[in-house]
């Protein structure tokens, strides 16, 4: 294990901003993840754990220790049509979801194009075309960052919701993902509750194929314009709130949830506003998604910050709703 000093993260985070680490370390297995943890420990220094940086808005330099997960094993074993596939952390995602549909192991297709690493995926339970992380996954290994005790986490011990799990609680911040058990199949039986999807009954290849398409469409290519994705959760609306506002907007999109309350689409509500392609400095909102915010090039994680704010004080102002932040602002 290699530690570095005064380490640039401009290509380990996604917007691409170009901040510092005072100490950097890449560790690809659990023995490095403990070394690390013991190092970090005997100098009192705070420690980031950074998986393919895609959900955290870095505003200033960090201090103490930048752990970056490497850990890449990949181990696939069959029992009848169920395929149990180990993951570990530092294995990105999309190129996962790629091998796993094209050998045959079905279940992570709606989920092709998401940036960043396997373990950061039960985090905020990432979500695409009608499939959750959570729908495929056995359960979670998992390190608690000061007392190294190592847990495999059930898929309902870690507490699963809409951008939602445990690891988002006071009580699950302190553990470190090291890699996740998935549940695939060799049954091709794809997901297709979404739209664009559900037309001429499709393999899971080709349920693949046309989320890359759907996706490269409207969705900025993190290495060509940086971006972390979603900017805002779905409001979850009561059904009250939802008629008053559709006496106000018709058109506005409601996806109702189980319990009586209502899913809006937080681009809706952002692009209704004006805010779609709107430049501040050197960042601003994308002009095909308008829940995604970009950096131009030249803008910093303060811009982003500051513009994310006014947006969510306009959407608050316009419709009453409080947009609640996807990546995490450091
Ligand atoms: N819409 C607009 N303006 C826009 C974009 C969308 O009015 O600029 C409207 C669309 O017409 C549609 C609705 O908003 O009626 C929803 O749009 P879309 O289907 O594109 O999905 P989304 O709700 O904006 C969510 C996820 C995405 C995921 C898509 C597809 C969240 C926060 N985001 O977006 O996830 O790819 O559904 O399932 O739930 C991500 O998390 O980074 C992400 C991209």
């Amino acid at each position: 294990m290699h530690i570095r000093e005064n380490e640039s993260l401009r290509d380990r985070n996604s917007f691409g901003f170009d901040i510092r680490a005072e100490y950097f370390c890449s560790a690809s297995s659990i023995d490095e993840v403990k070394e690390a943890l013991a190092w970090q420990q005997s100098k009192n220094l705070q420690l980031l754990v950074l998986g393919g940086g895609s959900n955290t808005v870095f505003t200033r330099n960090v201090s103490g220790l930048v752990l970056h997960l490497a850990i890449d094993n990949l181990a696939a074993k069959t029992s009848g049509d169920t395929v149990s596939v180990a993951v570990g952390a530092g294995i990105n995602w999309h190129s996962l979801v790629k091998s796993t549909v094209f050998n045959g192991h079905y279940g992570l297709e709606n989920l092709a194009l998401i940036p960043g690493n396997a373990g950061a995926a039960p985090i905020q339970n990432i979500g695409a075309y009608g499939k959750e992380v959570c729908d495929n996954l056995e359960s979670v290994e998992v390190i608690h960052r000061t007392t190294g005790e190592q847990l495999t986490l059930s898929n309902t011990e870690c507490q699963f919701g809409y951008r939602h799990s445990l690891f988002k609680t006071p009580k699950g911040s302190d553990f470190i993902v090291l890699g996740i058990n998935l549940e695939l199949s060799t049954i091709d039986d794809p997901v297709v509750t979404y739209d664009a999807l559900a037309n001429k009954d499709p393999t899971a290849k080709q349920v693949f194929q046309q989320v890359c398409v759907i996706r490269s469409s409207k969705l900025p290519d993190p290495s060509v314009i940086g971006n972390a994705g979603s900017f805002f959760k779905n409001p979850i609306v009561p059904r009250l709130q939802v008629d008053a506002l559709r006496d106000e907007y018709p058109s506005l999109p409601v996806y109702l949830q189980s319990d009586g309350s209502c899913k809006l689409p937080a681009a809706w509500l952002i692009d209704q506003a004006g805010w779609k392609g709107h430049r501040i400095d050197g960042v601003g909102v994308h002009d095909k998604q308008a829940l995604v915010l970009v950096n131009h090039g030249t803008g910093n994680g303060q811009q982003i910050a500051i513009l994310a704010n006014e947006i969510r004080t306009d959407i608050k102002n316009r419709y009453n709703i409080e947009l609640e932040r996807e990546p995490v602002i450091y």
